[in-house]
């Protein structure tokens, strides 16, 4: 049995695995920078999250019609189900989409074709949230929300994020008025590349109920107090870390020292495609390569359960497929 777990921070255009890439571009008359399944694969060598997102916006367009959105959700869900993810709060860059001509609905249609039957056909309950790309005006940002909302399309919170040193919280306090007055959830990515004021600030500023990221929170002793004493959720991505050089190999990686501190950090995967693995290959390699205990694995698990939007009842379900876990995991056994 894997570990039963909450996946929190997860970029769907970011689980298109190349075969999937090669064959959509074919499909749908896509002239992609890459003329081989090889070649492309020899592109995943990332030096910081700019290089990395360089590569994510070429691959992203070959996306077009709404079944391409949906095999993309099929795609993850069936892998993720796989790694015992048990819940998914999956976001999507919509702005990637509509800024070439893709509408709207196309997307969320597409995504929420998966999404609406997923517990059925892989046994995970899921949640939307669609994330707006920092480097794009604010504006833009606001006109798609008002547009997503006057639209009908079921969602469930926004997310902030794409290139992050150079575009504040700050820029962004209007769009995350707009979607708190309109009752959705608020999560941001802060403190991947940017500094730690960046992880105040979208708590201040933008009143976020997640970091997304969060690592560099550790720089400031003061911040690390408020995370812990305020247990703001911090959705950490190790094997993403490793791959955009947030941090410099697994062994280096500060999760444990994140669980000792008392800070509610949970692991997810980011974008799996790109960074080397699904959620329970960032479970394996901190097991094995930072020496995580069963006991801080099932921490993370819960953490995810108690950081995701679920109801109270949702949650209970998974605590309780946590406490199995645990129970055939102790060290008497
Ligand atoms: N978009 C997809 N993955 C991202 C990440 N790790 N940071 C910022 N933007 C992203
Ligand atoms: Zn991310």
């Amino acid at each position: 049995m894997r570990l039963p777990v909450a996946e929190l921070h997860l970029h769907l255009e970011g689980t298109l695995e190349p075969e999937f890439i090669m064959d959509a571009a074919a499909r749908n008359g896509v002239v992609l920078p890459w003329r081989s399944l090889e070649e492309l694969r020899s592109k995943y060598r990332f030096t910081d999250l700019q290089s990395f997102l360089d590569l994510l916006y070429v691959n992203l367009e070959v996306l077009h019609t709404r079944d391409d959105f949906e095999q993309m959700t099929r795609s993850y869900l069936r892998r993720a189900a796989a790694a015992g993810v048990r819940h998914a709060e999956a976001s999507t860059d919509i702005q990637a989409h509509t800024r070439r001509g893709i509408p709207i609905e196309v997307v969320v249609d597409g995504v929420r074709a998966a999404l609406d039957t997923s517990e059925d056909d892989y046994g995970i309950t899921t949640k939307l949230i669609i994330s707006f790309l920092r480097d794009r005006s604010p504006d833009e940002a606001v006109d798609v929300l008002t547009r997503l909302l006057a639209s009908g399309a079921r969602f469930d919170g926004i997310g902030l994020d794409s290139a992050e040193v150079g575009f504040p919280p700050s820029l962004f306090v209007g769009l995350y008025d707009l979607a708190r007055a309109n009752g959705l959830h608020v999560v941001a990515h802060a403190g991947e590349e940017g500094p730690p004021q960046y992880v105040a600030d979208s708590l201040d500023l933008l009143q976020v109920e997640r970091i997304d990221h969060g690592n560099r929170s550790l720089e400031d002793a003061h911040l690390v107090a408020r995370l812990v004493a305020e247990q703001i959720p911090l959705t950490v991505c190790p094997l993403s870390n490793v791959r955009l050089r947030v941090v410099d190999d697994l062994e280096q990686h500060p999760i444990r020292r994140m669980l000792a501190h008392g800070l509610n950090v949970s692991v997810h995967s980011d974008d799996p495609a790109y960074f080397g693995g699904y959620i329970d290959d960032n479970i394996d390699a901190i097991v094995d390569r930072c020496g995580v205990t069963n006991d801080e694995l099932a921490r993370l698990a819960r953490n995810s359960i108690d950081a995701s939007f679920l109801d109270a009842e949702g949650k209970a379900r998974l605590h309780s497929e946590v406490d199995v876990w645990s129970e055939a995991h102790s060290p008497a056994r």
